[in-house]
C-alpha cells in the first residue's frame, strides 16, 4: 500500500498564550480542512509530543485530543514520545499503519507548549531526553551535549566557529522569508559574535529557541499528488560516552538514512531539498554528512560556500530550520515534513526550483532515535 499525504496544517512557531490542545486544534482542523475530510473519517491518530506533563502537567495526549477534535468511532488515538524526534516517531507509525493495510486515513499531530515555565526549568524538563543516571549527575544539559560534539568536531574534524556563523545566519535569511517562523528576521556576523557564549563554543545563535507549536498531517492510502515514500527509524547508543571515538558522528541518522533510501529507491544525491535537525548548528552539519550529502568533515562548508541555501546547489533547512523557525519539540518533525510538502507542492516561501523529491531528518536527544523519510512527487 503506497503512503500519501491529503492535508496539512501548522501553527506559526514562537510564543503563545493558547495551551497544547488549543494548539494541536488549530493545527489539526487546517489539515482537515486541507484534506477536505471530515472527522468521522479518521481511523488513526498518533500525537507526538516530548513532555507536556512536565511542562503543563497534561500526559496521555492521544485520548486528549481524540476529545478535543471531536474525532469519532472510538478510534486507536494515542501519545508518541521520543524526545525531539517525536514528530516524526509519530508520522512514522502513521506510515506504518497505512502500509501495512490496518488504516486508510490517519492523522498525525505534533505538539510542544514549552514557554509557560522559565530557560531553567525547560533546560531541565528537556536534559531528561538524556541519560539520567550517568550524564545528568554530571551537570549536562543539551547545549552541552552539543558544545561536546562541536568541540570534538572543530577539534578533530575540520572547520571554524565562523562556519557555524554562516550556518546561523543562512536558517535566518530563510526564515525572514517564512512568516510561520519565530525568528522572522535576518542576523549579521556581527550579531553572531556579539551574542551570549551558552555552551563553549555555542553562542545564542548558535542554539535553537524555546517556542510553542503544532503541526499536523493527514496521510492516505488515496493517491494524491505527494507520496511518503518511506519513513525509516533506528536508535543508537543514549550515552556521549558509549557512542566510540568520534563523538561527533551520528550512526543512527546515518542508519536511518540508509534505510529510508533503500525503501524510496532513492540515493542522496536524489535528494532536491532537505529538512534536517538543527538543533544546534553544529547539528545541521552532523545530519548532512551522515546523509551522505557530504563527507566527514566537509558538510562544515557547506552554508559558507552558498550550497545549503534554498538556491543552492543541496538546499537545507529551506522553512528556516529548527534554529530560526522555532523548535517546539514535538511539533519539529511533523512541521518539517509540511515544509517538503510545500516544496513539492511549488508553494514554499524559500522555493527550490523543479524539486521533485525531498528529505526530513529528525533527531531525539544527543542522537540516539532518529527518523528519515522521503516524500515525492507522484
Ligand atoms: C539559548 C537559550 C538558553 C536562550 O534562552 P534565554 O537566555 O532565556 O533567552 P530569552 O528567552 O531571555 O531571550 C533573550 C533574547 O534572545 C532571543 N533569543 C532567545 N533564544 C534565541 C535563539 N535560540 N536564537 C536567537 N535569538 C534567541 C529572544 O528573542 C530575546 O530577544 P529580545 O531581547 O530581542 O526579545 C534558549 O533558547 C535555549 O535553551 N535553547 C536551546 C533549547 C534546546 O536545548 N532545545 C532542545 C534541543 S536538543
Amino acid at each position: 500500500m503506497n503512503v500519501y499525504v491529503a492535508g496539512t496544517g501548522m501553527t506559526k512557531f514562537g510564543k503563545h498564550a493558547e495551551n497544547s490542545m488549543e494548539l494541536s486544534v488549530e493545527a489539526a482542523a487546517k489539515a482537515m480542512e486541507d484534506a477536505g475530510i471530515a472527522p468521522e473519517e479518521i481511523e488513526e491518530l498518533y500525537v507526538g509530543n516530548f513532555a507536556q506533563n512536565l511542562f503543563e502537567g497534561q500526559a496521555h495526549l492521544g485520548p486528549a485530543l481524540y476529545g478535543s477534535l471531536g474525532l469519532k468511532n472510538n478510534i486507536k488515538a494515542t501519545h508518541v514520545e521520543s524526545a525531539c524526534a517525536s514528530g516524526s516517531f509519530a508520522l512514522h507509525e502513521a506510515f506504518r499503519a497505512i502500509k501495512g493495510g490496518f488504516a486508510k486515513t490517519v492523522m498525525v499531530v505534533g505538539v510542544e507548549k514549552m514557554t509557560a515555565k522559565t530557560t531553567p526549568e525547560i533546560t531541565g524538563i528537556l536534559a531528561t531526553a538524556g541519560d539520567a543516571f550517568y550524564e545528568a549527575p554530571c551537570g549536562i544539559t543539551f547545549p552541552g551535549y552539543y558544545a561536546l560534539m562541536a568541540s570534538y568536531y572543530l577539534k578533530n574534524i575540520g572547520g571554524t566557529k565562523d562556519d557555524l556563523a554562516e550556518i546561523a545566519i543562512k536558517n535566518h535569511y530563510h526564515a525572514s522569508k517564512n512568516p510561520y517562523a519565530q525568528f522572522q528576521r535576518e542576523i549579521t556576523k556581527e550579531m553572531y559574535y556579539g551574542s551570549p557564549i551558552i555552551a563553549e563554543p555555542l553562542c545564542l545563535y548558535d542554539c535553537s529557541p524555546i517556542s510553542d507549536g503544532a503541526a499536523a498531517m493527514i496521510l492516505t492510502s488515496e493517491k494524491k499528488d505527494v507520496e511518503l515514500a518511506s519513513c525509516e527509524a533506528a536508535v543508537s547508543r543514549m550515552a556521549l560516552a558509549e557512542r566510540g571515538e568520534d563523538i561527533s558522528w551520528l550512526e543512527g541518522v546515518e542508519i536511518a538514512g540508509k534505510r529510508a533510501y533503500n525503501v524510496a529507491g532513492v540515493a542522496p544525491e536524489d535528494i532536491d531539498v532537505a529538512e534536517v535537525h538543527d538543533c544546534f548548528t553544529i547539528a545541521e552539519v552532523q545530519n548532512i554528512e551522515a546523509l551522505g550529502f557530504y563527507k566527514h568533515g566537509e558538510g562544515i562548508k557547506a552554508a559558507k560556500e552558498k550550497e545549503t541555501y534554498f538556491d543552492g546547489k543541496k538546499p537545507v533547512n529551506t522553512d528556516g530550520g529548527l534554529k530560526a523557525k522555532g523548535h517546539p519539540v514535538g511539533a519539529t518533525g511533523v512541521s518539517m515534513a509540511i515544509e517538503v510538502v510545500k516544496q513539492l507542492h511549488n508553494e514554499a516561501h524559500n522555493q527550490v526550483k523543479g524539486a521533485e523529491v525531498g528529505l526530513i531528518s529528525n533527531v531525539g536527544g544527543s542522537g540516539p532515535s532518529c527518523v528519515v523519510g522521503i516524500l515525492r512527487r507522484s
